[in-house]
């Protein structure tokens, strides 16, 4: 079987640390996973008044996260929670009432940050979210990443220090989308 994942990096930085990361541990995953990045850029600020007549993004983005089997969030920490782009891509695909995009899709949590807690008050808050939305969410190993000199090689794979703790992170999200899929 083929498994396409939605991967959602919640930071819109250019040389993000998240994006990076995102891109190094999908060099780690099984050869029968493929992954897509969704555009949370893109979407307008959610307004409920639209509900009815959602913006080209937003029924786009839902219409990835559909096709997919499963969802890897990739995330920062800004002020001890999720940032708010992150919010904003989870409010508009769980909506309009009833047609919550999310629901069912088995889910990796990781992040990396600059900071000493490696993003784990933003996890937990991400993690709140998705349990609501129905999303059943890996829950170990956990994987607080510390964003510093020799976290990734020259090429932009995972340095030498976190390679075997990353692919052991890998190796459960894969299985624990194969078991949900
Ligand atoms: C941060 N940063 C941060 N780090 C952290 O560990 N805990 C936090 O609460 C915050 N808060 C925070 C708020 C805002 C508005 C910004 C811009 C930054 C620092 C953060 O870890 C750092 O900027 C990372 O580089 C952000 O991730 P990306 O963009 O590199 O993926």
């Amino acid at each position: 079987a083929q498994y396409q994942i939605a991967v959602v990096v919640g930071s819109l930085r250019k040389d993000s640390f998240n994006r990076q990361l995102a891109h190094a541990l999908i060099k780690l995953a099984p050869s029968e996973f493929t992954f897509k990045f969704l555009d949370i850029g893109a979407l307008p600020l959610y307004n409920q008044d639209d509900d009815d007549h959602q913006a080209e993004a937003v029924q786009n983005m839902k219409a990835e996260i559909t096709a997919s089997q499963g969802l890897l969030f990739v995330t920062p920490e800004y002020n001890r929670s999720m940032p708010g782009v992150l919010k904003n891509a989870l409010d508009h695909a769980s909506r309009p009432y009833g047609k919550n995009a999310w629901s069912g899709k088995p889910a990796g949590v990781i992040g990396a940050s600059i900071g000493g807690i490696g993003t784990a008050l933003a996890q937990q808050h991400l993690r709140n979210v998705l349990a609501y939305l129905d999303a059943p969410t890996l829950g170990q190993p956990e994987a607080f990443i510390h964003a510093k000199e020799g976290l990734f090689n020259d090429d932009g794979s995972i340095g030498a220090g976190s390679k075997d703790f990353l692919q052991g992170w890998m190796n459960s999200y894969a299985a624990w989308v194969k078991k949900h899929a």
